[in-house]
């Protein structure tokens, strides 16, 4: 836990669930820019301001400490999480307090705006913002100045109005704009989009990873992915972005269970779109939380897994540790993980000591597979 020293008060905040790099602190120069700006407003409290992608709760722990009343919107199920976490270490009171994910559309006229790191999730979010902002409601947007560029300011003029920017401050900017409320195109969110070879159509919503192309580290694993006769009994892809690797798995096994699980409320909604789109429905059930903790011990057969490296806007770790370390708990004595990586990341090191036997089943110049036996015991590959 560390100290914010907001415009109201001093705050207690950690990066929950993973708050074990003592590098990185829950809140950023960009919402303090931001929180100066907006006290100088001196709205009035009770006020309902809408905090768009607050990554830990960091803004909307302190609108609510200044009496306001606060709608998160965000698409990540651990963001909810680490809100409520230092909403209750900081004693606030959490009913004027509303969670939403990304698909749902609130209403409201002021607007605190945080950046995101994937520019289709700005848009997806912009159009959302677009269709219920009054001409005279306020938007604020921030972000790091490295995360601002000029197809960010071109995207929010011409889905909201115009909008200048200040010049920088705690390396971060802010972004005001006037609300233009005028009839526009509709959104390109969620697309479609197919893999030939493999016969498959895949849902993809706004930010949800590699869109609309497969990944490097998927291609890899599709091309050497586990065999018919070894997808049986429980099947998780853990971190399933848009389903492909669970979807693969339901279409060459008839007798699996696949379970698809992720953080971010999109991925899990396109993920369920994908079985719907290629028949495959009923085939899958689909989970949004943090990796396994759903999953009892010694309970799953097979995990696939193409782990995630960020968290919000930094590059982390320890998700895919933790998941690695869960995979170990949860699955059956002769139980396996498949996980894909790029090489640099050097995961095998934290496997091969989480797991009896681990093989390398395939590499490129940029990515490995790995399959890891919680037994010692498996014959041979
Ligand atoms: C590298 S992507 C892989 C997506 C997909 N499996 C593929 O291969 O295209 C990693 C995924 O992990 C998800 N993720 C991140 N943290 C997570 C967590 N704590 N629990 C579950 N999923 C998580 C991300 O939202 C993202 O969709």
């Amino acid at each position: 836990m560390k100290t914010w020293i907001t415009p109201w008060g001093p705050l207690s905040l950690s990066r929950f669930p993973y708050d074990d790099d003592p590098a990185l602190q829950a809140w950023s120069g960009a919402d303090t820019f931001l929180l100066e700006d907006f006290s100088r407003r001196r709205l009035p409290a009770g006020t309902l301001v809408l905090v768009y992608n607050d990554a830990f709760g960091a803004l909307t722990c302190a609108l609510l400490m200044a009496g306001y009343k606060v709608a998160q919107i965000s698409d990540s199920a651990l963001s909810q999480r680490a809100t409520l976490w230092n909403v209750e270490a900081n004693h606030l009171d959490d009913q004027d307090l509303f969670l939403l994910d990304s698909l749902s559309v609130p209403e409201g006229e002021v607007v605190l705006y945080r950046l995101p790191r994937s520019t289709d999730l700005l848009e997806y979010q912009l159009a959302q913002i677009s269709s219920y902002l009054p001409a005279q409601g306020t938007f604020i947007a921030t972000g790091m100045t490295k995360e601002i560029h000029t197809t960010t300011l071109t995207l929010i003029e011409n889905l909201l109005g115009p909008t200048t920017t200040t010049p920088a401050d705690y390396k971060a900017r802010l972004i005001h704009t006037q609300p233009q409320p005028q009839p526009r195109p509709a959104s390109r969110f969620p697309f479609r989009w197919s893999i030939p070879s493999l016969n498959l159509e895949i849902i993809q919503h706004a930010g949800v990873f590699s869109a609309g192309r497969l990944d490097g580290g998927t291609r890899l694993f599709l091309e050497h992915f586990p065999k018919a006769s070894h997808l049986n009994g429980a099947v998780v892809d853990l971190g399933c972005g848009n389903g492909l690797l669970g979807l693969v798995a339901a279409k060459r096994s008839l007798s699996a269970d696949i379970f698809c699980v992720d953080e971010s409320f999109l991925a899990v909604w396109s993920a369920r779109e994908s079985f719907r789109i290629n028949q495959m429905g009923g085939r899958g059930k689909f989970l949004c939380g943090d990796g396994l903790e759903d999953f009892d011990k010694a309970s799953v057969d097979l995990i696939l897994c193409n782990p995630p490296f960020h968290f919000q806007n930094a590059q982390t770790l320890s998700i895919a540790q933790k998941m690695f370390q869960m995979s170990v708990k949860v699955l059956k004595p002769d139980g396996e993980l498949w996980v894909v990586a790029n090489r640099h990341l050097g995961h095998h090191k934290i496997l091969g000591e989480l797991f009896p036997r681990v093989a390398t089943v395939a590499y490129d110049e940029k990515y490995a597979l790995f399959r890891c036996f919680k037994s010692s015991e498996k014959s041979a590959l």
